[in-house]
């Protein structure tokens, strides 16, 4: 029957204090578009860093590093480079040295705030768009295992600030070719350039970093460093999910890159 109380006792939309609407949504743009292209990103993303992750092969090719495999913490690569090696796993780790430093990057973007609402809707559509329901009928948020482990994003931030500053200590060593010493210069350097920056734009721009700098202060009036320092990193935080994928994208490329030149499809252009 139509009469609110014969209606079944459901949660969510069909909960018996929301309106009875018997469409499924009330959207007419195409609202699927993003939560789509997501899922396309996202996998190509996972499919090609996956591939490259286990291949430990074609990933140095003097002075470029491949930022999938930097630092390197494994005995296997120690002898590669001059780069920042620092050999705590020794001789008995045997897989790709890449799994070992991958995983904080990793956590750190399926942790990001940004990428979480990507996901959520992408993946597992919850919910697919603003103001189309999901599927589900119970909604736990993030207050029990595993998404409680999302709270763990300001340490996976801390790690990854540490990793892209050896990313940029790699681009500075890029300038820098074993025969022509400093000032070396090839289309590598602008590209691990651009890189480094995108990665230090999604970095600075995370809603932790944000809050490590300016949360928790009673009076910004006694604090001015920090207040500026917050609002720089507030006007970045505006363009967080760009920096999302423009770094996602950067350190693929990069990494593609450095494959390139090392199985020797082709010779780095150079300047200097
Ligand atoms: Fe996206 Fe921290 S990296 S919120």
């Amino acid at each position: 029957g139509t009469e609110p109380h014969a209606q079944p006792r459901t949660r969510g939309v069909n909960a018996p204090t929301r309106a009875a609407i018997p469409d499924r949504h009330l959207r007419t743009d195409r609202w699927w578009l993003a939560p789509a292209c997501t899922v396309a990103g996202l996998l190509a993303f996972i499919g090609y860093s996956t591939w490259r992750a286990f291949s430990d092969a074609d990933y140095y090719h003097a002075p470029y590093v491949s930022p999938f495999y930097s630092p390197c913490l494994a005995d296997r690569c120690a002898t590669m480079r001059s780069g920042p090696n620092w050999d705590l796993f020794g001789s008995w780790w045997g897989l790709s040295p890449a799994l070992l430093i991958l995983v904080f990057p990793l956590g750190f973007r399926l942790t990001c705030y940004y990428y979480r609402k990507a996901y959520y809707r992408g993946f597992w559509s919850s919910p697919p768009a603003c103001a189309v329901a999901e599927p589900r009928a119970r909604y736990t948020g993030e207050t029990r295992l595993p998404l409680l482990l999302q709270n763990a994003h300001r340490y996976f931030f801390y790690a990854s600030a540490l990793v892209a500053a050896v990313l940029t200590y790699d681009t500075v060593l890029a300038f820098r070719d074993e025969s022509y010493g400093w000032g070396h210069m090839g289309l590598g350097t602008l590209v691990f350039l651009a890189n480094a920056v995108l990665i230090w734009a999604y970095t600075l721009s995370c809603h932790s970093c944000r809050h490590i700098i300016g949360g928790r202060l009673k009076h910004f009036s006694k604090h001015p460093v920090r207040y500026r320092m917050w609002g720089w990193v507030s006007r970045l935080n505006h363009h967080h999910a760009k920096f999302a994928w423009a770094s996602l994208i950067s350190v693929a490329l990069v990494d593609l890159y450095v494959y390139l030149l090392a199985s020797g499809a082709f010779d780095d252009p150079r300047f200097f």
